[in-house]
């Protein structure tokens, strides 16, 4: 039995078709080139792995863990999840393949697809995609300013203005712990007046109640305690380090004592880049920080690190709005357009044509007229006409589209006519 209804995607995932693919192309390409300029080598982690991994890596109760993740149905015992983010991964990488051993920090950098259960909006996806950076196995927070610096240079090479830097630090395992009893202390007598969400967050997540959006909040969180206040001395020595680095390297940030960023595992430094045209809560195009804790938590022995991520679907929307315009090429050049059914003598001419331009054939079985038309659709720079006598004789007729000039080619000679045509 057919379905009731054509099938179409799933909720929240989206298509990037032919148009828009380039886009995402040119932004790829400067991420990479980015991130090598920095040094960071590409790598590659499944988007499958152990939940315990990305359970005890991300937290419960976090953007990307607890009731967001994507859990695989059981087989064997193996208890799998999509990813929700890839610094989980990349850390658990490093350790497995022994980058611990070798040169310190380990200059890392991803690009793919990450999963979360979440409610879609625009900017907001189930499948999206991320650039991934990790610098693994230092402490100085001068690599904490390289990751913003990244961030940023990316953006910008993109065509990308407007862009804000946020940046906050939340503290370590020594210091945070007592701001968070202070935090509580002041928000305890408050329970009743607070929004739901906050109300939970006040019991299982407290640093969360400053990333709180709701106005009812508003002016609590206003009079609240500032962790930045309370670092001890390493981690105010940290932050203003990093603040040295962003000043003399002439990047802007605003300081946001209420930036907490959404995942747990972060220590000391977090910031986001934000775009003024992005609205609501979906106005980060990229975030991150320092996570000294995360390689503890998932196993493995203390380690230093710091990174961020941005998100492909939001930089390419930006893009779209801001950046300098891209446009698809045509998706061939050449199209070979046999009269009759030549299909093998088709495909000789495609292979020639091909070791120049690209090339596509037009193996239908329509008439001429009606794969003209076609060609005129699709927009090729020239078609390659040819009948049964010319290919006896091993020619064709070379058309321009643009112009309507004809003219006899030889099979042989197509090659070097094209490249002479594209050089001269
Ligand atoms: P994150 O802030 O959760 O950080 O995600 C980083 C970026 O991914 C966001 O700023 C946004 O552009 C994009 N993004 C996140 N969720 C979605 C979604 N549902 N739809 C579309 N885009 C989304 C992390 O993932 C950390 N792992 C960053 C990091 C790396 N921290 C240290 N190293």
């Amino acid at each position: 039995m057919p379905p009731s209804q054509p099938i179409k995607a799933a909720r929240g995932v989206r298509d990037v078709m032919a148009a828009e693919r380039p886009v995402w192309e040119v932004a790829e390409t400067a991420a990479r080139e980015v991130a090598r300029a920095h040094g960071y080598q590409e790598i590659q982690t499944p988007a499958i792995e152990l939940a315990a991994l990305i359970e005890r890596g991300v937290g419960q109760d976090t953007d990307a863990g607890g009731k967001e993740l994507y859990r695989l149905v059981k087989r064997g015992s193996e208890d799998l999840v999509l990813r929700p983010e890839a610094t989980a991964g990349v850390v658990r990488a490093y350790f497995q393949h022994g980058l611990n051993q070798g040169p310190q920090p380990a200059r890392l950098f991803t690009m793919g697809a990450m999963f979360r259960y979440n409610a879609p909006q625009l900017g907001r996806y189930r499948q999206f995609h991320q650039l991934d950076v990790e610098a693994i196995g230092d402490a100085s927070p001068a690599y904490d300013v390289e990751c913003i610096e990244m961030a940023v240079r990316w953006m910008e090479a993109l065509g990308l203005r407007g862009l804000r830097l946020e940046l906050n630090s939340i503290g370590d395992r020594k210091c945070r712990p007592a701001y968070i009893k202070k935090l509580v202390a002041y928000y305890r007598p408050l329970k009743d007046r607070l929004h739901p969400d906050c109300q939970r967050r006040l019991e299982t997540n407290p640093l969360r109640l400053l990333d709180c959006k709701e106005e009812q909040c508003a002016p609590f969180k206003a009079k609240a305690p500032r962790i930045t206040d309370h670092l001890c001395v390493e981690c105010a020595e940290a932050f203003a380090a990093v603040r040295a680095m962003l000043d003399a390297g002439g990047l802007e940030y605003s300081l946001n004592p209420y930036l907490v960023r959404g995942l747990d595992y972060y220590t000391r430094t977090v910031f986001e880049v934000l775009h003024e045209a992005l609205g609501g809560a979906q106005n980060s195009l990229g975030g991150g920080g320092r996570y000294d804790g995360l390689a503890a938590e998932i196993g493995y022995p203390d380690t230093p690190a710091v990174g961020f991520a941005a998100g492909f679907e939001r930089v390419v929307m930006m893009m779209g709005e801001e950046g300098e315009e891209v446009i698809a090429p045509p998706s061939a050049l050449v199209l070979v357009v046999p009269d009759g059914p030549l299909l093998k003598e088709a495909a000789e001419v495609g292979r020639l044509a091909r070791t120049m331009v690209p090339t596509a054939v037009d193996y239908s079985t329509r008439s001429l007229k009606a794969k003209m038309r076609a060609a005129n659709r699709l927009g090729p720079r020239w078609v390659a006409i040819f009948n049964a006598e010319e290919s006896a004789r091993r020619v064709l007729q070379l058309k321009e589209m643009a112009g309507g000039e004809q003219r006899e080619v030889g099979w042989d000679e197509l090659p070097a006519l094209l490249e002479a045509e594209l050089t001269g």
